[in-house]
């Protein structure tokens, strides 16, 4: 799953990068470029209620500068498109997950035996840049049970609060982990393509602020009721 996601991805990048290069977006409309949207997933329960002063996109540390969450680092970079490949700039985006113990800062989550993290607050937002670029520092959150029978895999949360838009929401998923082919939620998604696109393989890589973390790339291309592929 993960090659074969890879491989989509670079193909996208490029048909992406050819349709820009000869202008075919402005001129062509019928050979632009048509992406896949993310498919929308439920915001569930634990979206934080309030938003502190001092919330931004790096969820490693809370009010203590010396004091690192626990857990594995990550970043998680990626564009905001929308179906034709043209970024999204000045959007919001926020990203809530649970703590490395599987326990979310939430009133909602109190009656978990899990354990708070008190440099973690787990929750954050940004901005996206002129290319729609965006980019979160952050702990890979532990898995935890939503009933005495399902146990949720390590996950994201994702809003994406266009200018003027109304919020939407999806949740992202690490590769490799055995849970993922169990989880209500990812099944649900309406086919393995869709479920590929929120499934992001955390590597470390060169291109990684820190060495020695793991980066994961998630592009999110909103979907555009109402307009269709041009056939023509
Ligand atoms: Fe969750």
């Amino acid at each position: 799953m993960t090659s074969e996601y890879s491989r989509r991805k670079i193909l996208r990048s490029g048909g992406l990068m050819a349709a820009s290069a000869l202008g075919f977006a402005a001129t062509r409309p019928a050979m632009a470029a048509w992406l896949e949207a993310t498919t929308r997933q439920p915001a569930g329960p634990f979206y934080h209620p309030m938003e502190p002063l001092s919330v931004d996109n790096d969820l490693l540390y809370h009010q203590d500068p010396e004091s690192r969450a626990d857990g594995e680092v990550i970043y998680i970079r990626g564009r905001l498109l929308d179906q034709t490949g043209k970024p999204i700039k000045d959007a919001r985006i926020e990203i809530w997950q649970a703590n490395a113990y599987g326990r979310y800062n939430q009133p909602r989550h109190a009656n978990s035996n899990l354990p708070l993290d008190p440099n973690f607050f787990g929750f954050g937002h940004t901005l996206t840049g002129p290319e729609g670029h965006y980019r979160f520092r952050s702990i890979k959150p532990a898995p935890y049970p939503d009933s005495s029978e399902w146990l949720r895999p390590p996950h994201i949360h994702f809003a994406v609060i266009p200018e003027g838009g109304s919020p939407w929401s999806t949740q992202m998923y690490f590769a490799g982990e055995a849970l993922n082919k169990r989880d209500f939620l990812l099944g649900n998604l309406p086919s393995d393509a869709a479920r590929e696109r929120v499934i992001v393989d955390f590597q470390t890589t060169e291109n990684a602020p820190d060495a020695r973390a793991k980066l994961g790339e998630l592009d999110i291309v909103l979907g555009m009721p109402g307009v269709t592929r041009d056939k023509a």
